[in-house]
C-alpha cells in the first residue's frame, strides 16, 4: 500500500540512529527491530504522531499502545510502580515482557497511547538498537508492531515495507527479530497479575518468579484489551450527531461551525488532530461537571470510524 511519503530505509548504524532519532522527535514514524517484532515507533508524548500510528496501521478502534523506554528508571517515572514490577523489571527487563501499571501523576505520555485508560503500558526492549533509538530521540516510543492492522506482525525490515511503504518515514533495518512473536502483556493494577496476552516470555518464568497468575479467560470481562470494560468511560453522559445543545450540555465540536462550541476536536475538520485531542477534551469536559457532552458529527472515514468507535462505547451506558 502506497501513501504520500518516501519511506527511507535506514542502516543501523550511527548515521541511521540519528536519522531516525530526528525524524521522531519531528513527530514523524518510523519502524524499528526490537527482538519480538518490528515497531512502529512515534513519539509517545506527541499526541499527532501517536494519533497517527493509529491512522497509519489503519487501526478501526483505539486499542491502546506499548511505551518503549530505555531503562527501569524511565518506566518508574511514568508510572505508579510496584513491589511486583520491581522484582519482574530485575528479572526480566530487557526483555520481551510488557507491563500494564497506572499512569504517573503529570505523566508526560500521550492519553490517546493509553487510549483513554488511566493505565500504561511499558516494556523496555531487548534490542540494542531499539534502546540506542529510544536514548538518542530522548523521548518514550509508542509503538505496535508496524503491521497494517489485522495482519500479519513483521520480523524483518522487509516485512514492514510490504506494509507500510510510503506511510512510515523511515525503517531501520536490523536484520529478522531473534524471538519473532509480540512480548508477553501482564497486568499489575489489579490485586493478582492477570495475563493479557501470551507472547515472547513465557508465563511458567513469569509465575516461578510471582507465583499465581490469573488468565484472562478467568474473567470474563477482559475480552480483548482495550475493549469496553478496561477503557475510558467519561461519568458526563454523551450524546452523539448532536446538530444543536441542550441546556446544560457542553459542546464539543469538529470542524468549522456556526454553534458555540465548548471546545473543538478539529477547527479544520482534520482526523488526525481530532484524533490527539479525543481523549484529553473527554477528560477534560467530564471534569468540568456538565450534564451531558453533545458531540458534532464526525465522518466515518479514516480515523473518523476510530474515534467514532470509541465515543460509540463511552456513550452507551454497558
Ligand atoms: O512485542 C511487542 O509487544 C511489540 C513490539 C513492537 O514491542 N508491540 C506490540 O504492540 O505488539 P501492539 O500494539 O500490537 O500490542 C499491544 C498490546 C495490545 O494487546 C493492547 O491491547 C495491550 O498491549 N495494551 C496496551 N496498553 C494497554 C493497557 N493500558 N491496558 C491493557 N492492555 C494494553
Ligand atoms: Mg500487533
Amino acid at each position: 500500500m502506497a501513501g504520500d511519503v518516501k519511506t527511507r530505509r535506514l542502516p543501523p548504524d550511527e548515521t541511521g540512529l540519528e536519522t531516525a532519532a530526528n525524524l521522531l522527535r519531528d513527530g514523524a514514524l518510523v519502524a524499528f527491530p526490537t527482538e519480538t517484532v518490528y515497531g512502529l515507533g512515534g513519539d509517545a508524548t506527541n499526541d499527532l504522531a501517536v494519533a497517527k500510528i493509529f491512522e497509519t496501521k489503519g487501526r478501526p478502534h483505539f486499542n491502546p499502545l506499548i511505551v518503549h523506554v530505555g531503562s527501569t528508571e524511565e518506566a518508574q517515572r511514568l508510572s505508579r510502580w510496584s513491589d511486583v514490577a520491581e522484582e519482574l523489571a530485575r528479572s526480566f527487563w530487557p526483555g520481551a515482557l510488557t507491563l500494564i501499571l497506572p499512569r504517573s501523576n503529570n505523566c508526560p505520555v500521550s492519553k490517546l497511547a493509553s487510549a483513554g485508560l488511566e493505565t500504561l503500558a511499558l516494556r523496555v526492549p531487548g534490542h540494542d538498537l531499539a534502546r540506542t533509538l529510544i536514548s538518542r530521540a530522548d523521548c518514550p516510543i509508542a509503538a505496535p508492531s508496524a503491521n497494517l492492522s489485522g495482519r500479519l506482525s513483521p520480523t524483518s525490515a522487509d516485512h514492514v515495507l510490504e506494509h507500510l511503504d510510503g506511510l512510515a518515514a523511515g525503517v531501520i533495518d536490523g536484520g529478522l527479530c531473534s524471538i519473532g512473536v509480540e512480548s508477553t502483556v501482564l497486568d499489575l493494577t489489579t490485586d493478582q497479575p492477570v495475563l493479557l496476552r501470551p507472547g515472547g516470555m513465557p508465563l511458567e518464568a513469569l509465575s516461578e518468579l510471582i507465583g499465581d497468575i490469573g488468565l484472562t479467560g478467568d474473567n470474563a470481562k477482559i475480552k480483548s484489551p482495550g475493549m469496553l470494560a478496561r477503557h475510558y468511560a467519561p461519568s458526563t453522559p454523551i450524546r452523539l450527531n448532536a446538530t444543536h445543545v441542550n441546556t446544560g450540555e457542553a459542546l464539543l465540536g469538529f470542524g468549522a461551525t456556526e454553534l458555540e462550541c465548548t471546545d473543538n476536536l478539529s477547527q479544520t475538520g482534520d482526523l488526525i488532530e481530532a484524533a490527539a485531542n479525543l481523549f484529553a477534551m473527554l477528560h477534560e469536559l467530564d471534569r468540568a461537571g456538565h450534564q451531558g457532552i453533545a458531540v458534532m458529527p464526525i465522518p466515518e472515514s479514516g480515523l473518523g470510524s476510530a474515534i467514532n468507535d470509541r465515543l460509540r462505547r463511552a456513550s452507551s451506558s454497558d
